[in-house]
């Protein structure tokens, strides 16, 4: 696992967004799996930009989200299908026809998470994913207990999650409590995980996910088995990590290494 800490959410957005932007310029056909939720949307503001600045494109890429609230439309202003739309998919020259989400309103939630499973491996398989963390440690809603090998499925969010997610749902809005989400072996086997997290509430998570055991009490811990993870955070979200320095120290002599190879 790659840890690479940087003084804020801004520096830290501008890291990913350099991941996601050599990504797409190696394989102008990657399959981005992407993320909802308040933390990637600077990374998403500078890839638009990026692409107005005539630096990349996404028109022959496609994208898996991970994850969108059961029994919501795709119109629903609260969904993940409208998240996308408004703050990443309008603004870029992506096909939408390129787009995948689970889908909230489906009659049968089994047969639709086994077909986004076969979608994914239609195209290949998820180049680059992008990755958000709850409080809990969650990835995607695959919340504390999840099973590390899980598939896409319907999962019950925790309360924490529940709450987290209120601030979005007005007072006469429901809020869902079942979630349609990529497992966490699903996530796994996207050939590259890039994990974002800011802020002092994800330094507890943070903590688990780099220096706890491996476990499904922390579903982000999973990161540990992947070959290429990288953990992009800020400093208060790095807070709580133990071997900080060491962290820093690594990445000065990654930088220097990735100089002399000119990558
Ligand atoms: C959203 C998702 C969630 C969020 C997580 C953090 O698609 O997969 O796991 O990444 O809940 O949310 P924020 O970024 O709002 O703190």
């Amino acid at each position: 696992m790659r840890v690479v800490i940087l003084p804020n959410a801004e520096q830290a957005s501008l890291f990913a967004a350099e991941q996601v932007k050599k990504q797409i310029t190696r394989k102008p056909t990657s399959v981005l799996g992407l993320a909802t939720g308040s933390t990637p949307l600077k990374l998403y503001k500078e890839l638009i930009e990026s692409q107005k600045r005539g630096e990349i494109s996404f028109a022959d890429a496609s994208s898996f989200n991970l994850d969108e609230y059961l029994g919501l439309a795709p119109e629903h202003p609260q969904s993940y299908h409208r998240f996308m739309r408004e703050n990443f998919f309008e603004h870029i020259d992506i096909d939408l026809n390129n787009t995948h989400i689970p889908q909230g309103l489906t009659d049968n939630p089994i047969t639709s998470c086994e077909a986004y499973e076969a979608k994914i491996l239609e195209k290949g398989g998820i180049d680059l994913q992008i990755l958000g963390i709850g409080r809990n440690g969650h990835i995607g809603f695959n919340e504390p207990s999840s099973g590390l090998a899980s598939r896409t499925r319907v999962k019950t969010l925790s309360p924490s999650t529940i709450d987290d997610n209120a601030r979005f749902f007005g007072p006469d809005e429901t809020q869902p409590t079942l979630s349609l989400t990529m497992g966490i072996g699903t996530i796994l086997d996207s050939k590259k995980l890039v994990l974002l997290a800011y802020g002092d509430g994800k330094a507890d998570a943070i903590k688990d996910t780099v220096e706890g055991p491996l476990s499904a009490s922390c579903p982000a811990s999973a990161l540990q088995m992947h070959k290429d993870a990288l953990v992009i955070i800020d400093e208060s979200a790095a807070s709580k990590l133990e071997h900080q320095e060491f962290y820093l120290h690594v990445e000065r002599e990654n930088q220097k290494l990735l100089k002399t190879l000119g990558l």
